[in-house]
């Protein structure tokens, strides 16, 4: 594929994962953008909102998105609070498709229970908490997007067929 693709969506969406499998399936580069994040400043996330505090971070992922606009033929997992920020957005945009990987609550609560490196959770584990933050957010991922694939229910390979199909259609 020549433009890239941009997975966007609520942590817990499954981002990462399906980017693994395009990459692998669809010969593409990947960008992990939390992995790069944590890579570059020697830190976890959790602890860079910690030492930093979250508008650092999202200054990080302003950056980083900035930088890959020369990429081509590339995957990037986006964390799931990139589409709030409207540069973000843009930048996305101006090299490639935005695909919006939804999911309900639950399926999310399920899929990040166990995971300590998510700092808007911690302390805030339950479906209840992450529905009303998916409410909020909702209207962003959703402008942001130029296509939407659902992921409650399906497998890995299912969701990278259904966004290959959907963005080959655009690119
Ligand atoms: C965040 C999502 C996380 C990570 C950070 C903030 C968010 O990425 O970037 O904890 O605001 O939704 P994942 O969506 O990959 O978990």
């Amino acid at each position: 594929m020549r433009q890239n693709i941009f997975l966007i969506g609520f942590m817990g969406a499954g981002k990462s994962t399906v980017a693994r499998m395009m990459q692998e399936r669809f010969h593409m580069a990947l960008v992990e953008m939390d992995e790069q994040i944590e890579w570059q400043q020697g830190k976890r996330i959790s602890e860079i909102f910690a030492v930093h505090g979250e508008e650092y971070f999202r200054q990080l992922e302003t950056e980083l998105l900035e930088g890959l606009s020369q990429k081509e033929n590339t995957v990037v997992s986006c964390g799931g609070g990139v589409a709030m920020r409207e540069c973000n957005v843009e930048a996305m945009r101006k090299s490639g498709t935005v695909v919006y990987l939804s999911a309900e609550p639950e399926t999310i609560y399920e899929r990040v229970k166990n995971s300590h490196n998510r700092p808007l959770l911690e302390g805030n584990m339950n479906t209840a908490y992450i529905a009303e933050l998916l409410k909020k957010r909702l209207p962003f991922y959703l402008a942001a997007a130029d296509v939407t694939v659902e992921t409650d229910k399906k497998d890995g390979i299912a969701i990278c067929d259904e966004i290959f199909e959907k963005c080959t259609g655009r690119l």
